[in-house]
């Protein structure tokens, strides 16, 4: 990638540069000042900003620009400083053609999924992704693209899933502890710890910020039943778009409420849409689960009813059973979730045997970081 001529337009205050593949991307003046890669303006040691934006003269202009060395030498002024910046640079991080994306869009690094991956679940052998960093790289990369993947051949002893946290991040310890026991009780707290079937469901919508990755690791399960599944949340929520897009409006626009007050000394609450997008449309994070949804009070009276009407039709949507993918844990196999994303569930199972999974969270920007480090040396 080279750049194969530079113009300056309006007055200075931004340039065009053209690239020898044809294309042609425009950058302001002040955008280029502030995103300079000199030693002055960026630390060499951890690539940190060293000046802030009053640092940076609001009346920056581009007096001059030139093709170097492929790339663009750039002399501002009023201060003359002169700053080079290198071609694949600038078009990485070029922002003059952004496509223009339904709401509800997703990056590319995630495909979203439904009942027809059963066929091909994400799955990594422990031992491999505990040894090899190439197989870790890609086992982190399939939970980045599809939002859960399983483990598989772990070790069967209590805590066991804290190696596989250990794998790329960091424990998101709760009131619930650092994991969390999954089996039967005679008293359960949680509507989790009995044998009934769970409606798919992201985890504690009830914290801000939601625990962004669950892992449930299975260390007995020769119960009836007791299957795990999982949905995309995203699939589901583009399914609503495409089906009824006002209310997925109304659910991307409005507040959910969610609480949890189960355990004593203990009352979380959240007010969150439950499909989260960003400014420019892009799904960021859906928030469902049936037994913590509180009174939703930030719905106008006008529009309850249909807001109501559209969360049923995603919870039929969650519900059909061509958007699930399910499977049966064995004793030292887990799953890991990306809990803004990806909901579970579990079926019923019955009292004979036993089904004992430990459960806990951490975050995804660890997870993020780790696959990109990973990325960057292989
Ligand atoms: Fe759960």
């Amino acid at each position: 990638m080279q750049v194969s001529s530079v113009s300056l337009l309006d007055d200075g205050r931004a340039m065009a540069v053209d690239f020898d593949d044809g294309a042609t991307m425009r950058f302001h003046a002040m955008w280029l000042r502030d995103n300079a890669q000199d030693e002055e303006t960026r630390s060499a040691s951890n690539g940190q900003r060293l000046v802030t934006l009053g640092d940076i003269p609001e009346a920056t202009r581009i007096a001059r620009s030139d093709v170097a060395d492929g790339g663009v030498v750039v002399n501002f002024g009023p201060d003359g400083k002169t700053v080079r910046y290198d071609a694949r640079w600038l078009r990485d991080n070029a922002y003059d053609a952004i496509p223009a994306r339904p709401a509800g869009w997703v990056g590319e690094a995630i495909e979203t999924w439904d009942g027809a991956l059963a066929g091909a679940v994400p799955s990594a052998e422990f031992s491999r992704v505990s040894d090899d960093p190439a197989a870790l790289c890609d086992w982190l990369a399939t939970v980045r693209r599809y939002g859960f993947a399983k483990l598989t051949g772990g070790p069967l002893r209590e805590g066991a899933l804290l190696d596989v946290v250990a794998l790329f991040g960091f424990v998101r310890e709760t009131n619930y502890g650092k994991w969390f026991e999954v089996r039967t009780e005679v008293n359960p707290s949680n509507l989790a710890y009995t044998g009934l079937g769970l409606q798919a469901h992201t985890d504690n919508p009830y914290r801000d910020p939601v625990p962004t990755l669950q892992i449930l690791y299975c260390l007995e399960n020769s119960a009836e039943g007791g299957e795990s599944i999982v949905v995309d949340g995203f699939r589901a929520a583009q399914r609503l778009r495409d089906e009824d897009r006002h209310g997925f409006d109304l659910l991307s626009t409005h507040c959910a409420r969610f609480e949890y007050a189960g355990s004593a000394g203990v009352r979380l609450t959240a007010r969150r849409p439950m499909i989260e997008l960003a400014p420019d449309g892009e799904l960021t994070c859906v928030r469902f689960n049936n037994r913590s949804a509180a009174a939703i009070r930030d719905v106008p009276f006008e529009h309850m009813d249909g807001y109501y009407a559209a969360y049923r039709r995603l919870s039929q949507i969650i519900d059909d059973p061509a958007m699930g993918v399910s499977f049966k844990l064995e004793p030292g196999e887990c799953f890991i979730v990306d809990n803004t994303r990806v909901l579970h569930a579990r079926k019923g199972y019955s009292g004979s045997g036993s089904r004992w999974l430990q459960g806990c969270y951490a975050d995804k920007d660890g997870l993020l970081s780790t696959l990109a480090g990973l990325e960057a040396t292989s």
